[in-house]
């Protein structure tokens, strides 16, 4: 027997018990944010390599061994897309869509890809939804997202949620920072884990999120870049900080919240699990502001802010806080089962007249018994099962079988329709009597 082929490490199969979680995830957040004025786009899976470089950056760890690039002969490199914002932010230039009414409010929802360690709720393909607004630059438009953001958890009925907050400057506050941060860990290289070290000179920020411990212990001295903002990334900060009290929306300040994208700037957050703080992978979500990436794109001057929420990690919480969601599953209304080829043949007309009249259709002909057709129909909870046998094949009669009562009756397969429709009614009309 050959060797059963397995999925790649880190990919993921949604089986049909979980559909319910992901369907509910991702209609509730669709829904509220098109009630706020976002309009999806779906962008491709694959985009040029250079696209990534240039947006998310060169040195940060997506792009230095987390994408999964190939090249086809004589064409450019490409990438299966880590995130959304970079290809978001190329369609809004390819699409000129800065000629549009400002601001523009997108959403997507999609596959990425990262090649990272496989481990709890880090997966190598996961979903994001992601919403991004363009053509924004005030600080009360910081604050509304996150206040939204806010509300999307809360709507799920996950408690004990951490917002962490930060602001990470501008062009003209971040060579500031950075001196500062070189200056603090130039004697401490040697105690640093070694991405931290490598880090050092090309990145030094990332040396304040770094979660191994030793790390964290040195970064806990580290200059606060709030402390060092100039006056208009103090102000707009301040602004969003105090719209945040005033919306009731609670926060912590986190000065080493840095984001592993260089694209950001000014407001940065995450929203993590309460009990997971200070671990790796831990946030359900994160966003930021990223004033510039429009015009490193080659598009106008445009600032924009964004968020996106992991969807396998809130199913995951969804999961483990074993929060009910809706289930969207329709159910089997009408099961067909057949017994010998004249009723096998017969039932495929029916089915179709069924299906072509809306109602939710099942069979199994390649089961023989009608016994263990039967037992399908049990486990499938279907209302109502027709069986078709020899004799009713040959008399042209159908047997309507009420799975729930188990009561059966035998119609002309003419009057089989409207007889359906007659016991669906009367059901219906003893349910509402029942609930009066
Ligand atoms: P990110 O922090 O890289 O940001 O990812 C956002 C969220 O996606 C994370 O908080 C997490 O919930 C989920 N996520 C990331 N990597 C994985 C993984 N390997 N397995 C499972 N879930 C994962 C971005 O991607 C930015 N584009 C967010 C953004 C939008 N900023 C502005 N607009």
């Amino acid at each position: 027997m050959p060797k059963p082929i397995q999925k790649l490490k880190g990919m993921r199969d949604i089986l049909p018990a979980d559909q319910k979680y992901f369907r509910y995830v991702c209609q509730t957040v669709g829904d509220l944010l098109e009630k706020s004025g976002f309009q999806r786009i779906d962008t491709p899976i694959l985009e040029p390599t250079k696209l990534f470089e240039r947006t998310i950056g060169e040195s940060t760890a997506i792009v230095e061994k987390e994408m999964y690039t190939f090249n086809i002969k004589g064409e450019e490199s490409v990438t299966l897309r880590p995130e959304g914002t970079a290809s978001v932010a190329r369609a809004y230039i390819e699409h000129g869509m800065h000629t549009w009414p400002q601001p523009v409010q997108l959403f997507y929802i999609g596959k990425m890809f990262r090649h990272e360690k496989p481990q709890a709720g880090r997966y190598r393909e996961f979903t994001q939804i992601g919403f991004e607004i363009f053509g924004d630059s005030h600080p009360l438009t910081d604050a509304t997202l996150i206040s939204l953001i806010w509300q999307i958890y809360e709507k799920f009925g996950l408690k004990d949620l951490v917002l962490e907050i930060n602001s990470i400057g501008c062009s003209s506050c971040r060579p500031k920072m950075r001196k500062a941060l070189i200056e603090y860990y130039k004697d401490k290289l040697p105690k640093l884990c070694e991405d931290c070290k490598r880090r050092f000179k090309k990145n030094p920020f990332r040396l304040l999120d770094c979660k191994i411990s030793k790390c964290r212990r040195i970064a806990e001295k580290a200059p606060h870049l709030i402390d060092l903002l100039c006056e208009e990334c103090r102000a707009h900060f301040t602004q969003v900080l105090e719209a945040l009290d005033e919306l009731g929306v609670p926060y912590d300040l986190n000065p080493k919240l840095v984001r592993g994208l260089d694209y950001y700037n000014r407001t940065t957050f995450e929203i993590i699990p309460a009990k997971k703080i200070n671990k790796q992978q831990a946030a359900l979500g994160a966003g930021g502001r990223y004033d510039g990436l429009i015009e490193l794109l080659g598009g106008p001057p445009t600032p924009a802010i964004g968020f996106a929420l992991g969807v396998d990690r809130v199913v995951g919480e969804l999961i483990e806080k074993k929060i009910e969601v809706p289930e969207k599953r329709k159910k089997v209304q009408v099961f067909v089962a057949a017994l010998g080829e004249l009723a096998k043949k017969k039932s495929l007309k029916i089915i179709k007249e069924l299906r072509q009249l809306n109602f939710s259709v099942m069979s199994a002909l390649g089961k023989e018994s009608i016994k263990a057709q039967l037992k399908l129909a049990d486990k499938l909870e279907a209302e109502y099962t027709l069986i078709i046998g020899e004799k009713e094949a040959r008399a042209n009669t159908v047997l309507i079988r009420d799975m729930l009562s188990g009561v059966q009756e035998s119609v002309e397969e003419e009057d089989l329709i409207k007889r359906l429709n007659e016991l669906i009614e009367e059901k219906k009309q003893l349910i509402k009597e029942n609930n009066e």
